[in-house]
């Protein structure tokens, strides 16, 4: 396994393995690795002959207040972990190899970006979005692996790939959870034990809602309701959205039927 810090000498890489006609599966992370991203590296395995994935804590997608300084690094265990998981090639570039001085650039893409995350977070997908543009120039994969933990972010990125053509399938893979159902993350360092306990509360009410709609109910304001009912009786809970939109495009929805995303971003601690 190489682990790369330069932009020139992983597109090298990058493109030697696919002049041999091996297909290449890219795995975006910002670091501090853990079950969630093994399970996109393990797809990656499953799907391609090589797998690269790039390390970069990406300052232009953190807004001023959020936590860029306090986001978990760890690429000493990072390495080994990507090692034994049988990763070929690490890209751990510095900021200033993704953005040089001058750089001028950004990807926006509309109108998916506006709701959910995008409302408290402006500017955060326009920095996903030109990270990952980025990172697919350099890498050039046939497959780029994302998690379903980021709902948005997957759907943001599928549109982008569409909407300019990149040669990349995308690949979305699904949540990793804990035992005790809170999603697997980077940032749950951070919960105090209590804190880590009232988290429990998002994935009991996805169960709850998911059962509700098979049971047949189908006002989406009910549902979100009765979820909002739930993170009311946790109090570290701090809702920031509960939203019911349709999968694809993110639109809000009334009445469901087909496919349904129940989204939620709830503070805690
Ligand atoms: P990061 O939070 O490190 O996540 C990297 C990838 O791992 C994303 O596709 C994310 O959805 C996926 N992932 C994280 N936790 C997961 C879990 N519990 N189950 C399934 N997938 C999980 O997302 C980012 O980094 C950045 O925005 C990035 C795309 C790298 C751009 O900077």
């Amino acid at each position: 396994m190489e682990i790369v810090r330069r932009v020139s000498r992983c597109r090298e890489l990058c493109r030697r393995f696919s002049a041999s006609g091996e297909r290449l599966a890219l795995v975006t992370t910002m670091g501090a690795l853990h079950d969630g991203h093994l399970s996109l590296i393990r797809k990656g395995r499953e799907i391609a002959d090589r797998v690269v994935v790039s390390v970069f804590v990406n300052p232009l997608q953190f807004g001023p207040g959020e936590d860029f300084e306090l986001y978990p690094r760890s690429m000493t265990e990072d390495v080994e972990k990507c090692r034994s998981a049988g990763v070929d090639l690490v890209f751990h570039p510095e900021a200033a190899e993704i953005y040089p001085e001058n750089f001028s650039t950004a990807v926006e893409v509309g109108k998916v970006t506006e709701r959910l995350c995008g409302v408290n977070r402006p500017g955060h997908f326009r920095g996903v979005a030109t990270v990952v543009t980025k990172l697919l120039n350099i890498v050039r994969p046939d497959f780029a692996v994302f998690g379903l933990k980021d709902a948005q972010q997957t759907v943001v990125l599928r549109r982008l790939i569409r909407d300019l053509n990149i040669p990349t399938e995308l690949v979305a893979v699904p949540i990793v959870r804990d035992p005790d159902g809170v999603a697997i993350s980077s940032r749950n360092q951070h919960l105090s034990e209590t804190e880590r306990q009232a988290a429990t509360v998002l994935h009991r009410a996805l169960v709850q809602a998911e059962k509700r709609i098979e049971e047949g109910e189908r006002n989406g304001a009910r549902i979100e309701e009765e979820i909002g009912k739930m993170m009311k009786s946790e109090k570290l809970a701090h809702p920031e959205y509960i939203s019911l939109t349709t999968a694809k495009d993110l639109i809000p929805i009334k009445t469901i039927q087909g496919r349904v995303l129940i989204a939620l971003a709830v503070r805690i601690g």
